[in-house]
């Protein structure tokens, strides 16, 4: 099988390898760079459990082919944290209870720090909205928008 040769942005850093044009981006991440907090759950585009951002849009990692990130900036939940400090949103994802099984929350990390982003001063409903496509089996949604709230009142009390 012929490879591809791509030059993408990764979480920061800059990377240039060879694929299978056949891979997806959540497999490429996972088995062939080793970043296995992207998760794969219905590896059809319905959890929302694989998201990650590229260019700045939340994106389901196993709907996208690696060869397609070509030229792009990806970001991973690995990305997230400096070192040993957690992003804000992480951070408030545990203030707020806002973990479950685990299996989701990169997903929705992903998901909603793109949003937020975004999306400086949402509502509640806005959130909602926005993390409607990651399926959480455990019904765990308070904490999560809850989490997200705190971060957009933080950041709107930000100079
Ligand atoms: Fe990609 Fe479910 S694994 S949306
Ligand atoms: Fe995974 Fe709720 S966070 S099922």
């Amino acid at each position: 099988m012929t490879q591809a040769q791509i030059t993408f942005s990764l979480n920061g850093e800059q990377h240039q390898t060879t694929v299978d044009p056949r891979t997806h981006l959540a497999d490429f991440l996972r088995h062939g760079l080793g970043l296995t907090g992207t998760h794969v759950g219905c590896e059809h585009g319905v959890c929302g459990a694989c998201t990650v951002i590229v260019d700045g849009l939340p994106v389901r990692s196993c709907l996208m082919l690696a060869v397609q990130v070509d030229g792009c900036t990806v970001e991973t939940v690995e990305g997230l944290a400096e070192g040993d400090a957690l992003s804000p949103l992480q951070q408030a994802f545990s203030t707020h209870h806002g973990l479950q099984c685990g299996f989701c929350t990169p997903g929705m990390l992903m998901t909603l720090e793109a949003f937020l982003r975004a999306t400086p001063s949402p509502t509640e409903q806005d959130i909602r909205i926005a993390i409607s496509g990651n399926i959480c089996r455990c019904t765990g949604y308070q904490g999560i928008v809850e989490a997200a709230l705190s971060v957009a009142a933080t950041r709107a009390d930000s100079p």
